[in-house]
């Protein structure tokens, strides 16, 4: 069982960081090439698409954590720094994430809805911020887990 949760967790974190690491690394510096009006388009659809990958990945990271901390490891006294450091860096990258879905992205949708061009470029520019702080504690995170399998 212990391998099938670390595999899920593995998958599943690696979705979730990569993805934000395409959005900040590929995604945006390539937006010149297209008209500003489709910028806000392309970025709204592929946040869509992305964020409900998240509200996937997000739930199973926590769960294939608790499971190898709780079903495998022998709770919280089982495991060492890193993974105590790594389970409270994922709490936060959630909480982080429930704020981008409910703050800037929510407000994002309305201003596509209602043609606000500008507004969409301004909550997208929240929402970038948030991702890009997102981003950083999900490297760290999966750095926490290389140290994590060295007993740490
Ligand atoms: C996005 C956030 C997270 C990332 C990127 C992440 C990444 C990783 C990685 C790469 C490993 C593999 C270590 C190995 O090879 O053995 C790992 C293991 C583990 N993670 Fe996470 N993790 C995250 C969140 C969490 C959370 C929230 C929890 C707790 C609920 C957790 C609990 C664990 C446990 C218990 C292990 C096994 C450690 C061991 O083998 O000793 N992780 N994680």
């Amino acid at each position: 069982m212990g391998a099938w949760l670390l595999a899920v967790h593995l998958v599943a974190a690696a979705l979730w960081v990569g993805g934000m690491g395409y959005a900040i690394m590929v995604l945006r510096p390539s937006l010149p090439v297209i008209e500003p009006a489709a910028r806000a388009a392309l970025l709204f659809e592929a946040h869509r698409r992305f964020l409900r990958i998240v509200w996937a990945m997000m739930p199973l990271v926590l769960l294939s954590g608790y499971g190898l901390m709780f079903g495998v490891l022998g709770g919280f006294r089982g495991v060492g720094w890193a993974v105590h450091a790594m389970h409270t860096v994922g709490l936060v990258m959630g909480g982080l994430f429930l704020v981008i879905w409910f703050g800037p992205f929510q407000a994002m949708r309305r201003a596509m809805a209602a043609g606000e061009l500008p507004a969409a470029m301004a909550a997208n520019e929240r929402l970038r911020k948030l991702i890009g702080i997102n981003f950083s504690l999900g490297v760290l995170a999966l750095a926490l887990g290389g140290f994590a399998r060295f007993g740490a």
